[in-house]
């Protein structure tokens, strides 16, 4: 019965290929890994196959790609003994069946030939541990050593073999652990998160970009703080993000007390993953919050503060996607962006006027949705009443912004008369008086002095150049 339900999993053309090849070569082939668990978890189609062989995956590769219509190329990866090409939209990987012996300070282990049962011990969780047979004789029959298959029933991580070894032995998998957890929302069975928590110093042996990775994919989940919580717990969110534990709990001085930041800000993650797929947007609202630590005073007067706290945050986003190897691109600098202006919106739901809605609109440019979309997700309070107020005075911003934009035109906006014109105009070499007209001109169009227009921009800038003692040649 078993085996039916899996020969369906198998109708890929490239498995009879693979078969072929292999009972040519007399080994034993078998898909394993994350192929046969997104198949039972009805996952999607995969696109990447992992084929291990108890034998040279190397050959194999090589018979498959000859047997192939369309000859495909192998590439092979000599060094760990692996071999890969593209079938149509499919990707193929060829291993040989391996044992592994590690060492301390290095995931990258000595590797000798081995059965079946030694390649699927020394695999990360028994999930990711299911083997079909692409052998003729036993096509599509299911090899789960342990009850990988009853793992994925009860939701559950766990490994293979004793956790404290397979986590030491590649501290990636503590990463990979919490994200098979966030996206799949399963449980991580209690003696691996043990685990993870006594080897969490061990992830400093893992490059930056592997890590980025993880986190990635644990941000793109539905919903995220399932794994940074763990993160939290193990210890390992210390060693990556400091910066989101030092926001961590609640202090009290003369009976006042603030939010616990942490938490709010997993919340507003979680909140911003049902709008949103992006993960920079979603990277922005777990960042949005992070100047809060270090500006955080108490006095009588004010009570709790973080002033400027955005424009900290901002700084502090290069400091760490140059730590962790990310990007320092235009993705950073729109996370950068995004927590600079993160409080702009709320001051205007409690007073929206025309002129703090056009400099919104013309500081965020087309970041503007983005923005409200993370102000939005910002909103945690527990009292209904007010959240529902803020969530009305928001749509008013909303609207506002929609009337404005279509009047004044100021997203992306550049003003009508351009440096050179006032060059030209006053018949002047570049100097600091051309750039206090222009942000003149610039000021009159946004708090709504002078409409967006070239005429009105003009007047007003003859106007201008007057106050400050110039005159125009046209005028002479
Ligand atoms: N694997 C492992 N330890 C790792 C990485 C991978 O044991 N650190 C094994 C697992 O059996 C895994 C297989 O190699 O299923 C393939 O790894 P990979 O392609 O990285 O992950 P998938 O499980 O396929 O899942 P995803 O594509 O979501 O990363």
């Amino acid at each position: 019965m078993q085996d039916q339900i899996f020969k369906e999993a198998l109708k890929h053309k490239v498995f009879e290929y693979i078969t072929k090849a292999t009972d040519e070569l007399g080994l034993d082939s078998y898909v394993i890994g994350g192929f046969v668990r997104d198949f039972i978890l009805k996952r999607g189609n995969a696109k990447d196959i992992d084929v291990v062989t108890v034998g040279s995956g190397i050959d194999l590769a090589k018979k498959v790609a000859s047997l192939l219509p369309n000859k495909p190329k192998v590439q092979i990866f000599k060094t760990y003994g692996t071999a890969m090409l593209r079938f149509n939209d499919i990707e193929v990987e060829f291993v040989g069946a391996r044992k592994e012996s590690y060492k301390e300070d290095s995931r990258n282990p000595e590797v000798s030939a081995g059965t079946l049962q030694d390649d699927q011990d020394r695999r990360d969780f028994t999930i990711n541990a299911l083997a079909l047979s692409l052998n003729a004789g036993s096509f599509g029959k299911l090899l789960d050593p342990f009850d990988g298959i009853g793992d994925l029933e009860r939701k559950i991580i766990k490994t293979p073999l004793d956790p404290d070894i397979t986590y030491s032995d590649d501290p990636l998998r503590m990463m990979r652990a919490i994200r098979f957890a966030t996206q799949l929302n399963f449980t991580i069975e209690k003696n691996s998160l043990d685990a993870i928590t006594k080897n969490a110093e061990r992830i400093k042996i893992i490059t930056r970009e592997r890590i980025v990775d993880e986190l990635n994919k644990i941000m793109a989940s539905p919903v995220p703080s399932i794994g940074f919580l763990l993160l939290e717990k193990t210890g390992l969110l210390n060693k990556i993000l400091p910066e989101l534990i030092a926001l961590k709990g609640v202090e009290e001085v003369e009976g006042q007390t603030h939010k616990d930041n942490f938490y709010h800000t997993l919340e507003v993650v979680d909140n911003i993953s049902k709008h949103t797929e992006d993960v920079w947007l979603r990277w922005a609202a777990l960042l949005h919050d992070i100047g809060k630590a270090p500006t955080k005073k108490f006095d009588k007067r004010n009570g709790w503060t973080f002033h400027s706290h955005e424009f900290v945050g901002s700084k502090m986003v290069y400091k760490l996607f140059k730590r962790l190897k990310m990007p320092l691109n235009n993705k950073m600098k729109f996370v950068q962006k995004m927590v600079l202006l993160s409080s702009r919106p709320i001051v205007l739901a409690s007073e929206v006027t025309d002129s703090a809605v056009r400099r919104l609109i013309f500081d965020a440019g087309d970041d503007i949705d983005s923005l409200m979309t993370l102000c939005e997700a910002d909103i945690t309070t527990k009292n209904p009443k007010k959240f529902r107020r803020y969530h009305k005075n928001f749509e008013i911003v909303r609207q506002k912004i929609k009337e404005v934009e279509e009047r004044d035109r100021v997203r992306n906006f550049q003003p009508p008369i351009t440096g050179e014109e006032i060059m030209k105009t006053f018949n002047l070499k570049p100097c600091r008086e051309i750039g206090q007209i222009k942000e003149a001109i610039k000021e009159a169009i946004l708090e709504g002095e002078i409409p967006n227009e070239y005429e009105a921009s003009y007047n007003f800038m003859l106007q201008k150049a007057k106050d400050i003692g110039l005159t125009a040649q046209t005028e002479i």
